[in-house]
């Protein structure tokens, strides 16, 4: 890899020769500032440490930008408060949720019992807060948190078996999900990969209806998903094959469903930002002991260790952050920009990681 100070230092000698050569903005140099931003390094990088709790799978923003929020491995979604204040518990998934079982579990055999709240959005219209449970399905809860309302829980009588990731569309409130396999639980996730399972599917929740239906279907670990900026098409990953698929939701495409992105590691969950780019989480295989017999890239986007890359809506990549090959970033599952920071979650690690970086 070429170290970002080289690309810095090829930028100062080219608009150097172009203040000799030239007094109009140099389009050479445009190129080399563009490239020296492409690849988000961890030099400013730090972590907010989980008390007790593990997995801070999912990451989101209220309606006023305060959080970030996270569901964790023992059922509930906490809020960030700030350094002074630190964590508190804003909800929780499971109905009956025994807290003497459950309160600070990092145990994967809990999880049906205490819930696993996996995706997490808020609407920013209505300030509520989505949940994908990976055992209790889609449920909803308002901007002071607490217990859930279910949604949704099954489809024609046969129960979610995987709830993963979501989004929501403000205007309608029709709610985009994920059902990650309808034969294997989260905790046992590995099997489903190691089954070549094929069973995930993108399903959608209409508010007014209070119906789900099917969109896709046969997918392989059926993940992320994310409506674009306009809401005329929605990404959802296939992590098992490496992809990202894009289905037209309105339009002169709609309903056609096309790939949008051939990737080299697994992706996860998927987060637009506020100019509808998407960036796209991608574990390094690394941080999990159980992934060693999946094959995944090292070098690739011109980068040593991709753990997250960022796309525009044409599927080109405009942006990656770098793991550096280091331990802090070895298991990626969500990347939220926020406020000129990436926000970084991970289904296993004590903590959520921060990077601070210019937009
Ligand atoms: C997780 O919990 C189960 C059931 O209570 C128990 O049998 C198992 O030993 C626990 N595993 C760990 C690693 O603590």
């Amino acid at each position: 890899m070429r170290p970002p100070f080289v690309s810095f230092f090829l930028f100062i000698v080219v608009a150097a020769l172009d203040v000799i050569l030239s007094s109009k903005p140099p389009p050479a140099a445009a190129a080399s500032a563009a490239a020296a931003n492409y690849v988000i390094n961890l030099r400013n990088y730090h972590q907010i440490e989980l008390a007790r709790v593990v997995g801070p799978e999912s990451i989101a923003f209220d309606c006023h930008g305060q959080g970030p929020y996270v569901g964790v491995s023992d059922g509930t979604i906490l809020k960030w408060q700030g350094p002074r204040l630190g964590w508190i518990e804003f909800a929780f998934t499971s109905p009956n949720r025994p807290r003497k079982l459950c309160d600070g579990s990092t145990n994967a055999t809990n999880e049906p019992i205490c819930g696993r709240p996996l995706g997490l959005k808020f609407n920013p219209k209505t300030c509520d807060l989505y949940i994908a449970d990976a055992y209790f399905g889609l449920l909803k809860t308002g901007p002071n948190g607490g217990k859930p309302e279910v949604l949704a829980s099954s489809l024609g009588g046969v129960p979610f078996m995987f709830t993963n990731a979501l989004d929501v569309d403000e205007e309608t409130g029709i709610v985009y999900f994920t059902d990650t396999s309808t034969v294997f639980q989260r905790r046992v996730w590995m099997q489903s990969i190691l089954a070549g399972d094929k069973t995930g599917r993108l399903l959608k929740y209409d508010p007014c209806t209070k119906e789900v239906t099917v969109l896709l279907h046969d997918l392989a670990f059926a993940n992320g998903v994310a409506l674009s900026k306009d809401k005329s098409f929605i990404l959802v990953a296939e992590s098992a094959p490496f992809t990202i698929h894009r289905l037209w939701l309105r339009g002169p495409k709609a309903p056609a469903f096309e790939i949008f992105a051939q990737l080299e590691r697994p992706p996860d969950n998927i987060k637009s930002n506020n100019k509808g780019e998407f960036w796209v989480a991608l574990n390094s295989g690394r941080g999990v002991k159980e992934v060693g017999n999946i094959e995944t890239s090292d070098k690739w986007l011109n980068v040593n260790d991709p753990v997250a890359a960022k796309f525009d809506e044409q599927g080109t990549v405009v942006q990656v952050l770098d793991g550096e090959g280091g331990p802090a970033l070895e298991s990626v599952s969500e990347v939220e920009e926020q406020n000129g920071n990436l926000w970084v979650g991970s289904v296993v690690k004590p903590y959520v990681g921060v990077v601070k970086f210019r937009v």
